[in-house]
């Protein structure tokens, strides 16, 4: 029988009767577009995160690219971010015409290594690309900004990367947008960095019944900022335009939905959190379990492991039933759209190894016990084969 990666239904029918009651409430009301629930939102966001502001809108993508439309990165600006991760991370870079410049990542984590971001900043200082591979406009880049990405729902290792971002008087943006839920001693992701940008993409830990997202920061005048880009860049009112901005208001019922969802957030990502650790256990020595650092609390937004099999322990887990995924297949260095960088492959070896091997299970708050087991021993199966 075959079960589901992710299951929204399931969740629906624990939290029907709050989601029905909030949807009703807009329907009620009638104000589609930042409506009370929008207000409503961000303030339980930013409580959430423990920031000062929380900027409701409608994709993840949005919440990454705004905070650079806000600090005018544009042309000869170098964004430093992962190879290993969701295309949006890097596409906002290059849409404002700014060069993405790739940094590999930790074999351990798949964040972003903090020693190979120093040498890449070098690199770029020195304008020297034997430190570090560069892209080929290397000569006409100044460094300023850096995306590091929690990947899979695990904070990266913000302990190292932001004092050396401060030193250098580079701005952060934490790509939250798998983390929401997770932290880094006791301080929640998110709130990294100067700003944080998060997704609730339906398959997110905390995910909407559409596309949405939110930006956090400490930074009251930068909010005042994403608020206005989020309105076509609108002044006193909305026909008043003061800079160029975007449609990118989260949608009422967006909200609604949750509103409903926070109320049983953190005993999902409990229970998360206790799937993880059944897989772990259930896993150790027969692929690559994921290593969650002292001091760090994933989202667990995907359950990824390495296996030279992968392949085989995939099909063997498809005629099951179970489905898998591969995030990500295809390293962004190696993206046909940005050919014109100059990358080679080889030029982030462990990002391009963890594409060959990785793979992740079915991960969500209602996946049971006896399920669970089944994937662990179809697992042991093909691996002994
Ligand atoms: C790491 C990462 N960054 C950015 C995004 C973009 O978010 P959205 O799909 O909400 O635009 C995603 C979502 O898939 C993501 O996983």
């Amino acid at each position: 029988m075959g079960i589901p990666f992710i299951d929204l239904k399931a969740q629906f029918r624990a939290i029907e009767p709050d989601v029905r009651r909030r949807i009703e409430a807009v329907l009620a009301h009638g104000q589609y577009i930042m409506g009370p629930e929008i207000k409503e939102l961000e303030a339980e966001l930013a409580g959430y995160v423990g920031v000062s502001q929380a900027v409701a809108c409608a994709s993840g993508t949005d919440a990454l690219l705004w905070p650079l439309m806000a600090w005018g990165i544009g042309p000869g600006d170098a964004v430093l971010t992962t190879p290993f991760t969701f295309f949006a991370t890097a596409e906002v870079i290059a849409f404002l015409g700014a060069t993405p410049v790739f940094v590999d990542i930790d074999p351990a984590t798949f964040n972003i290594d903090p020693e190979r971001l120093a040498l890449a900043l070098a690199a770029l200082e020195t304008r020297d690309p034997d430190l570090h591979p560069l892209p080929e406009n290397f000569r006409e880049l100044t460094a300023k900004a850096v995306i590091p990405v929690d990947l899979f729902g695990l904070p990266a290792d913000y302990d190292r990367l932001l004092p050396l971002c401060a030193e250098r008087g580079l701005k952060v943006v934490e790509d939250a947008a798998q983390s929401f839920g997770a932290s880094l001693h006791g301080k929640r992701t998110g709130g990294f960095g100067d700003v944080g940008a998060t997704s609730f993409f339906p398959a997110k830990p905390l995910g909407a019944y559409g596309d949405a997202g939110a930006v956090f920061t400490d930074d009251e005048a930068l909010a005042k900022v994403l608020r206005s880009i989020r309105i076509h860049g609108m002044g006193d009112n909305q026909y008043d335009n003061v800079r160029l901005g975007v449609t990118g208001r989260m949608d009422t019922l967006q909200a609604a939905v949750l509103l409903a969802k926070l109320a049983v957030f953190p005993a999902e990502l409990a229970a998360r959190q206790a799937i993880a650790e059944r897989y772990d256990a259930g896993l150790e020595g027969l692929v690559v379990t994921p290593r969650v650092p002292k001091g760090m609390a994933s989202a667990w937004a995907q359950y990824s492991v390495l296996s030279e099999k992968r392949d085989a322990v995939r099909a063997a887990l498809s005629k099951e039933g179970v489905p898998t995924a591969v995030y990500y297949p295809k390293v962004l260095h190696q993206q046909p759209v940005f050919r014109h960088l100059g990358y080679r492959a080889g030029d982030f070896p462990v990002s391009e190894a963890a594409s060959r091997s990785i793979f992740s299970l079915p991960m969500h708050p209602y996946l049971d016990q006896a399920t669970q087991a089944r994937i662990i021993k179809t697992v042991a199966r093909a691996v002994a084969e």
